[in-house]
């Protein structure tokens, strides 16, 4: 088993690596392998709702977010982590699954995404983690994800990747997070060797609000 842990900062080796290197690693230690996906120090657009995926089956802007998603297929859990930026998640990380949850959950899109755990973490040097972690698993609630949990919200402290270091209770938290991901993953595996289907799908029902 996979889970596959997106970077969305500008900086490779900065405090969201940091953390996501406490939960690869303890992943790694409970016999899950891991991959940290760096999105690049390049500003990354959002959707421009063209629903050019509809037809090309992947987003018009040949980029991270279509070289993910192909990975995406392969790994069987997701952390996605990231800076604060102005007391919200990072512009680039939210441009980035807009347009990655868009392009995967159009109908008759195959989606890489569904069913999978998937866990935020986000790194701010003093406020806004928790509207970060909220703009994150939003994504995951609309996406049919289990989100998994650890004993604190999923937050480092530091402007530095050395000040997350220091941050002990931080990294005590990803190290529960990735053990949490671990026993979610071993569950949802057992459940599929003992024939638990996945849930019936209705076909969608499309509202503008009221009609
Ligand atoms: C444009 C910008 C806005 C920021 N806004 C905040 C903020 O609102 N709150 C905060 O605590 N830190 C803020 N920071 C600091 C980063 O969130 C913090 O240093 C973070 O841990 C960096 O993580 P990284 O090394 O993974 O990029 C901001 C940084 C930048 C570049």
């Amino acid at each position: 088993m996979k889970v596959l842990l997106v970077n969305g900062s500008p900086h490779k080796n900065g405090c969201t690596n940091r953390a996501l290197e406490e939960v690869a690693r303890t992943l790694e230690a409970e016999g899950i392998e891991s991959e940290i996906y760096w999105l690049g120090a390049k500003p990354i657009g959002g959707c421009i709702a063209c629903k050019a995926c509809d037809k090309l089956g992947k987003c018009v802007f040949d980029d991270k977010v279509n070289e993910f998603r192909e990975l995406a297929f392969d790994a069987d859990g997701f952390v996605f982590g990231g800076p604060v930026h102005y007391a919200h998640a990072g512009a680039s990380l939210l441009g980035f699954m807009d347009r990655l949850f868009y392009s995967s959950g159009r109908n008759g899109i195959e989606n890489p995404f569904r069913f999978k755990p998937a866990a935020a973490v986000a790194s701010a040097r003093r406020a806004g983690t928790t509207v970060a972690l909220d703009d994150i698993q939003k994504f995951f609630t609309i996406s049919q994800m289990p989100i998994v949990s650890s004993r604190y919200w999923n937050n480092v402290h530091g402007a530095k990747a050395d000040e997350v270091e220091q941050d002990e209770e931080g990294l005590w938290t990803m190290r529960q997070l990735g053990r949490n991901m671990a026993w979610m993953l071993k569950c949802l595996e057992a459940g599929r060797v003992a024939g638990i289907e996945l849930p019936r799908q209705e076909t969608a029902v499309w509202t503008n609000f009221i009609h």
